[in-house]
């Protein structure tokens, strides 16, 4: 019998209800539509308008409609893990609410923080638990309500960001699909780029920090952008190189959607036809967590079994990385 992998056996998606154009971000700050496509490559990002929904509630919608779309009982989850940086609060685990809110109830779960590679880096972990044998079903879902930490009169930053969730389910396959090859990397000392200043244990939130803005999102965009190329492309090259694929072998890199300019420039080295990139920024934006598994979603008509993906990603701490898989249905 072949090694046991991980495969990713369904997939659902859901975005946040309320649609902010670029016109009316431009009503809100200094900015333009045509800025924004020309820099970033967003049309529009969805947004949770409702004060009283959080990321566990999108959350939870995503692994509802992946349980019923994949005919599983909540109760058959082993693993739940939700890749997010947006948390409905500091503890307890997003993941460990979501699983309550779906009914999940013989699962252990818990959250995973890597900024915008958190769902390649929870894909992954999650592949090792089932690669033992032990773990039969497992749940990633990646949700985040960035609006939550957006600062909305900031308007180096408000353009980039939506909210979103989407979940997968991963299952043991013998066959030789699902996740193949993973490479993630950290370098902390990017960290001073892209960060949220206060509401952690180095600064509580206080009136200061509150006046002072510093429970948003903190981003200086041009070192971010030329470590995000630069990262992304290294990582996307070097697993197709030690799985001995050329561009041709591919049937899809499935991106994360930070910038239009950065997804272009990493196919660009990986010598790949346009065509064969997942690109849906424009749409949505960056739901950081949920870009990728929101691509897979969206794309999931188009993907046949045996495709072969390269999952690839950037985000703060600075975390990156890229996973190789074989689709599997
Ligand atoms: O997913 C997590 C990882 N994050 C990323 O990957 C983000 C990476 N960074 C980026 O995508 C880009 O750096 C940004 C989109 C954030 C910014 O684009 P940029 O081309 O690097 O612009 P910039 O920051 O160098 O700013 C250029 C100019 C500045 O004006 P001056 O100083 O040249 O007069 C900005 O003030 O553009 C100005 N600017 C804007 N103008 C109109 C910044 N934001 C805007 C805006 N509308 N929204």
């Amino acid at each position: 019998m072949n090694k046991t992998t991980a495969a990713i056996t369904g997939v659902h998606g859901v975005l946040a209800d309320y649609v902010l154009t670029n016109e009316e971000l431009s009503k809100m700050v200094d900015t333009t539509d045509e800025w924004i496509m020309t820099r970033i490559g967003i049309k529009e990002r969805r947004i949770l308008k409702d004060p009283n929904r959080a990321t566990s509630d999108i959350g939870a919608d995503a692994v509802k409609g992946l349980l019923e779309k994949t005919n599983t009982k909540p109760e058959e989850i082993d693993l739940l893990i939700c890749a997010t940086v947006t948390p409905d609060m500091q503890f307890p685990a997003t993941a460990n609410i979501i699983s309550d809110k779906v009914g999940i109830k013989n699962a252990f779960s818990y959250d995973l923080n890597a900024g915008c590679s958190g769902f390649i880096y929870a894909l992954t972990t999650a592949s090792k638990f089932v690669e033992t044998g032990n773990y039969k079903k497992v749940v990633v879902v990646g949700a985040e309500k960035m609006s939550s930490i957006v600062d909305y009169t900031d308007r180096s930053t408000c353009p980039i960001f939506g909210d979103g969730a989407a979940a997968v389910l991963l299952e043991p396959n013998t066959d030789g699909y699902g996740v193949l090859d993973t490479i993630l990397q950290s370098d902390g000392v990017g960290r001073i780029h892209l960060h949220q200043k206060a509401g952690g244990s180095l600064k509580p939130a206080s009136h200061e920090s509150v006046d002072a803005r510093e429970h948003y999102i903190y981003q200086e965009g041009q070192p971010v952008f030329k470590w995000a190329v630069s990262k992304m492309a290294d990582v996307s090259v070097e697993i197709m190189q030690r799985n001995n694929m050329t561009a041709n072998d591919i049937a899809w890199l499935v991106p994360h959607q930070a910038n239009l300019r950065i997804i272009e420039a990493v196919a660009k080295r990986m010598k790949l036809d346009p065509a064969k990139v997942m690109v849906n920024i424009q749409n949505f934006g960056n739901t950081t967590s949920a870009t990728i598994p929101l691509c897979l979603w969206q794309w999931e008509d188009q993907l046949k079994k045996g495709d072969n993906l390269i999952l690839s990603a950037f985000g703060a701490g600075f975390t990156w990385g890229s996973i190789y898989l074989k689709w599997a249905y």
